[in-house]
Protein backbone atom coordinates (compact mmCIF):
# COMPACT_ATOMS: atom_id res chain seq x y z
CA UNK A 1 0.00 0.00 0.00
CA UNK A 2 1.32 3.34 -0.71
CA UNK A 3 1.88 5.66 2.12
CA UNK A 4 -0.95 8.44 1.15
CA UNK A 5 0.81 11.29 3.44
CA UNK A 6 3.70 11.48 0.71
CA UNK A 7 3.12 14.31 -1.01
CA UNK A 8 4.47 14.09 -4.73
CA UNK A 9 5.70 17.72 -6.48
CA UNK A 10 6.12 18.19 -10.33
CA UNK A 11 8.69 20.87 -11.18
CA UNK A 12 8.11 21.01 -14.61
CA UNK A 13 8.70 23.79 -18.09
CA UNK A 14 10.21 24.20 -20.92
CA UNK A 15 13.72 23.11 -22.20
CA UNK A 16 16.68 24.61 -20.06
CA UNK A 17 13.94 26.46 -17.28
CA UNK A 18 15.72 25.39 -14.24
CA UNK A 19 13.90 21.99 -13.26
CA UNK A 20 17.15 20.26 -12.12
CA UNK A 21 18.44 23.05 -10.38
CA UNK A 22 14.81 23.71 -8.40
CA UNK A 23 13.34 20.30 -7.94
CA UNK A 24 17.17 20.29 -5.87
CA UNK A 25 16.63 22.89 -4.08
CA UNK A 26 13.51 22.33 -2.85
CA UNK A 27 14.08 18.82 -1.74
CA UNK A 28 17.12 20.39 0.38
CA UNK A 29 15.29 23.21 2.11
CA UNK A 30 12.61 20.33 2.97
CA UNK A 31 15.22 18.40 4.33
CA UNK A 32 16.64 21.01 6.41
CA UNK A 33 13.15 21.62 7.66
CA UNK A 34 12.86 18.00 9.16
CA UNK A 35 10.91 16.21 6.12
CA UNK A 36 12.18 13.27 4.46
CA UNK A 37 12.60 14.02 0.70
CA UNK A 38 13.97 12.93 -2.40
CA UNK A 39 13.94 14.24 -6.34
CA UNK A 40 13.35 11.87 -9.26
CA UNK A 41 14.14 13.05 -12.66
CA UNK A 42 12.58 11.74 -16.00
CA UNK A 43 13.64 10.60 -18.94
CA UNK A 44 15.33 8.07 -16.96
CA UNK A 45 18.28 7.93 -19.01
CA UNK A 46 20.53 5.98 -16.96
CA UNK A 47 17.55 3.19 -17.65
CA UNK A 48 17.12 0.76 -20.84
CA UNK A 49 13.92 1.67 -20.04
CA UNK A 50 14.51 5.19 -22.03
CA UNK A 51 15.48 3.23 -25.26
CA UNK A 52 12.17 4.42 -27.52
CA UNK A 53 12.82 8.04 -25.92
CA UNK A 54 16.22 8.30 -26.63
CA UNK A 55 15.58 7.04 -30.53
CA UNK A 56 13.02 9.73 -30.10
CA UNK A 57 14.80 12.79 -29.42
CA UNK A 58 18.21 11.74 -31.38
CA UNK A 59 16.28 11.96 -34.51
CA UNK A 60 16.07 7.94 -35.47
CA UNK A 61 12.14 7.73 -35.64
CA UNK A 62 12.06 11.56 -37.86
CA UNK A 63 13.85 14.70 -37.47
CA UNK A 64 10.76 16.55 -36.24
CA UNK A 65 8.65 16.49 -33.47
CA UNK A 66 6.22 15.80 -35.58
CA UNK A 67 6.96 12.66 -36.90
CA UNK A 68 5.99 10.66 -34.24
CA UNK A 69 2.80 11.78 -32.97
CA UNK A 70 1.39 12.42 -29.96
CA UNK A 71 -0.20 9.39 -28.75
CA UNK A 72 2.75 7.34 -29.64
CA UNK A 73 5.23 9.39 -27.75
CA UNK A 74 3.44 10.06 -24.85
CA UNK A 75 3.33 6.45 -24.14
CA UNK A 76 7.40 5.71 -25.11
CA UNK A 77 7.99 8.38 -22.07
CA UNK A 78 4.69 6.66 -19.84
CA UNK A 79 6.58 3.33 -20.23
CA UNK A 80 9.63 5.08 -19.13
CA UNK A 81 7.99 6.19 -15.88
CA UNK A 82 6.39 2.84 -14.92
CA UNK A 83 9.01 0.78 -15.00
CA UNK A 84 11.30 3.15 -12.59
CA UNK A 85 8.32 3.48 -10.36
CA UNK A 86 8.00 -0.42 -10.65
CA UNK A 87 11.74 -0.85 -9.73
CA UNK A 88 12.83 2.31 -7.52
CA UNK A 89 10.59 5.26 -6.60
CA UNK A 90 7.55 2.83 -5.49
CA UNK A 91 9.57 2.15 -2.15
CA UNK A 92 10.10 6.24 -2.06
CA UNK A 93 6.56 6.88 -2.69
CA UNK A 94 5.76 4.58 0.67
CA UNK A 95 8.72 5.79 2.74
CA UNK A 96 8.77 9.92 2.25
CA UNK A 97 7.09 13.17 3.14
CA UNK A 98 7.92 14.26 -0.51
CA UNK A 99 9.10 13.19 -3.71
CA UNK A 100 10.04 16.10 -6.26
CA UNK A 101 9.84 14.99 -9.58
CA UNK A 102 11.65 17.17 -12.00
CA UNK A 103 9.70 16.46 -14.79
CA UNK A 104 6.58 13.93 -14.94
CA UNK A 105 3.43 12.76 -17.17
CA UNK A 106 3.08 17.00 -17.29
CA UNK A 107 5.88 16.68 -19.60
CA UNK A 108 3.56 15.02 -22.28
CA UNK A 109 1.07 17.51 -21.52
CA UNK A 110 3.40 20.38 -22.65
CA UNK A 111 5.57 18.51 -24.93
CA UNK A 112 2.92 16.08 -26.96
CA UNK A 113 -0.08 18.07 -26.63
CA UNK A 114 1.59 20.53 -28.50
CA UNK A 115 0.94 18.40 -31.73
CA UNK A 116 -2.45 17.90 -31.18
CA UNK A 117 -5.24 20.12 -32.51
CA UNK A 118 -6.64 22.80 -30.38
CA UNK A 119 -10.03 20.81 -29.60
CA UNK A 120 -9.00 17.60 -29.28
CA UNK A 121 -6.54 18.86 -26.51
CA UNK A 122 -9.03 17.78 -23.61
CA UNK A 123 -9.86 14.90 -25.46
CA UNK A 124 -6.09 14.22 -25.66
CA UNK A 125 -5.74 14.95 -21.36
CA UNK A 126 -8.52 12.63 -20.99
CA UNK A 127 -6.49 9.97 -22.12
CA UNK A 128 -3.02 10.66 -21.13
CA UNK A 129 -4.83 10.31 -17.45
CA UNK A 130 -6.58 7.67 -17.65
CA UNK A 131 -3.22 5.77 -19.80
CA UNK A 132 -0.53 6.64 -16.85
CA UNK A 133 -2.71 7.49 -13.34
CA UNK A 134 -5.36 4.58 -14.26
CA UNK A 135 -4.03 1.91 -16.62
CA UNK A 136 -0.50 2.08 -15.57
CA UNK A 137 -1.28 3.07 -12.05
CA UNK A 138 1.12 6.11 -11.56
CA UNK A 139 0.26 8.32 -9.11
CA UNK A 140 -1.35 11.48 -9.30
CA UNK A 141 0.90 14.50 -8.59
CA UNK A 142 -0.21 17.03 -5.37
CA UNK A 143 0.88 19.76 -7.47
CA UNK A 144 2.43 20.95 -10.33
CA UNK A 145 4.87 23.56 -10.45
CA UNK A 146 5.68 25.22 -13.64
CA UNK A 147 9.14 27.28 -13.84
CA UNK A 148 7.58 30.18 -16.66
CA UNK A 149 11.21 31.47 -18.44
CA UNK A 150 10.80 33.32 -21.90
CA UNK A 151 11.51 30.59 -24.43
CA UNK A 152 14.50 33.50 -25.74
CA UNK A 153 15.94 33.20 -22.25
CA UNK A 154 15.70 29.33 -21.96
CA UNK A 155 17.39 28.91 -25.24
CA UNK A 156 20.69 31.05 -24.30
CA UNK A 157 20.82 28.63 -20.81
CA UNK A 158 20.61 25.66 -23.26
CA UNK A 159 22.73 26.89 -25.76
CA UNK A 160 25.58 27.90 -23.12
CA UNK A 161 25.24 24.22 -21.81
CA UNK A 162 26.52 23.26 -25.29
CA UNK A 163 28.65 26.07 -25.80
CA UNK A 164 26.85 27.18 -29.11
CA UNK A 165 27.06 23.50 -30.42
CA UNK A 166 23.67 23.18 -32.16
CA UNK A 167 24.25 19.98 -33.16
CA UNK A 168 24.16 18.64 -29.67
CA UNK A 169 20.46 19.74 -29.00
CA UNK A 170 17.61 17.13 -29.61
CA UNK A 171 14.93 17.42 -32.07
CA UNK A 172 12.82 19.22 -29.43
CA UNK A 173 15.59 21.59 -28.60
CA UNK A 174 16.20 22.72 -32.20
CA UNK A 175 12.41 23.21 -32.74
CA UNK A 176 11.96 26.44 -31.58
CA UNK A 177 8.77 27.20 -33.57
CA UNK A 178 7.46 23.76 -31.53
CA UNK A 179 8.74 25.24 -28.44
CA UNK A 180 6.63 27.57 -28.59
CA UNK A 181 3.66 25.32 -29.38
CA UNK A 182 5.01 23.89 -26.12
CA UNK A 183 4.15 27.02 -24.38
CA UNK A 184 1.27 27.87 -25.65
CA UNK A 185 0.29 23.91 -24.10
CA UNK A 186 1.52 25.03 -20.67
CA UNK A 187 -0.51 28.14 -20.51
CA UNK A 188 -3.60 25.67 -21.58
CA UNK A 189 -2.60 23.30 -18.28
CA UNK A 190 -2.22 26.65 -16.11
CA UNK A 191 -5.13 27.79 -16.98
CA UNK A 192 -7.44 24.41 -16.60
CA UNK A 193 -5.25 21.47 -14.40
CA UNK A 194 -4.67 24.11 -11.80
CA UNK A 195 -0.89 24.45 -12.32
CA UNK A 196 0.67 26.83 -10.27
CA UNK A 197 3.08 29.05 -12.67
CA UNK A 198 6.26 30.66 -11.19
CA UNK A 199 7.29 33.58 -13.44
CA UNK A 200 10.93 33.07 -13.65
CA UNK A 201 11.84 36.40 -15.14
CA UNK A 202 11.97 39.59 -14.50
CA UNK A 203 12.89 42.70 -16.44
CA UNK A 204 14.04 40.57 -19.62
CA UNK A 205 16.27 38.98 -17.59
CA UNK A 206 16.14 35.72 -15.56
CA UNK A 207 15.87 35.49 -11.47
CA UNK A 208 18.39 34.31 -9.22
CA UNK A 209 17.86 30.36 -8.44
CA UNK A 210 17.21 31.74 -4.31
CA UNK A 211 15.16 34.22 -5.66
CA UNK A 212 12.78 31.11 -7.64
CA UNK A 213 13.64 28.83 -5.29
CA UNK A 214 11.69 30.29 -2.18
CA UNK A 215 9.02 31.31 -4.10
CA UNK A 216 8.74 27.34 -4.72
CA UNK A 217 9.40 26.66 -1.22
CA UNK A 218 7.15 29.05 -0.20
CA UNK A 219 3.78 27.68 -2.22
CA UNK A 220 5.24 24.02 -1.17
CA UNK A 221 4.84 25.07 2.61
CA UNK A 222 1.83 26.97 2.59
CA UNK A 223 0.02 23.84 1.17
CA UNK A 224 0.87 20.92 3.25
N1 LIG B 1 17.73 31.03 -12.13
C1 LIG B 1 18.81 30.72 -12.85
N2 LIG B 1 19.70 31.65 -13.18
C2 LIG B 1 20.79 31.38 -13.94
N3 LIG B 1 21.10 30.16 -14.41
C3 LIG B 1 20.25 29.16 -14.11
C4 LIG B 1 19.07 29.38 -13.32
N4 LIG B 1 18.42 28.19 -13.17
C5 LIG B 1 19.17 27.30 -13.85
N5 LIG B 1 20.27 27.86 -14.41
C6 LIG B 1 21.28 27.21 -15.24
O1 LIG B 1 20.67 26.95 -16.50
C7 LIG B 1 21.01 25.66 -16.99
C8 LIG B 1 19.76 24.81 -17.12
O2 LIG B 1 19.29 24.52 -15.80
P1 LIG B 1 18.67 23.10 -15.42
O3 LIG B 1 19.55 21.99 -15.89
O4 LIG B 1 18.29 23.15 -13.98
O5 LIG B 1 17.37 23.17 -16.33
P2 LIG B 1 16.43 22.01 -16.84
O6 LIG B 1 15.08 22.65 -16.93
O7 LIG B 1 16.56 20.80 -15.97
O8 LIG B 1 17.01 21.75 -18.28
P3 LIG B 1 16.62 20.57 -19.32
O9 LIG B 1 15.29 20.90 -19.87
O10 LIG B 1 17.66 20.67 -20.36
O11 LIG B 1 16.66 19.29 -18.54
C9 LIG B 1 22.02 25.10 -15.99
O12 LIG B 1 23.31 25.40 -16.47
C10 LIG B 1 21.71 25.85 -14.71
O13 LIG B 1 22.82 25.96 -13.85
MG1 LIG C 1 16.99 18.85 -16.67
Amino acid sequence: MANNNCRLIVIDGLDGSGKATQSKLLAERLNEKGFKSRTISFPDYESDSSALVKMYLSGRLGSNPDDVNAYAASSFYAVDRVASYINTWRKYYEEYDYIIADRYTTSNIIHQMAKVPEPERQSYIDWLFDFEYNRLELPAPDMVVFLDVDPVISQKLIFGRYQGDESKKDIHERDFAYLMRCRDSAVYAIENLGWVRIDCTCNGEIRSIEDIGSDIFSLVADNS
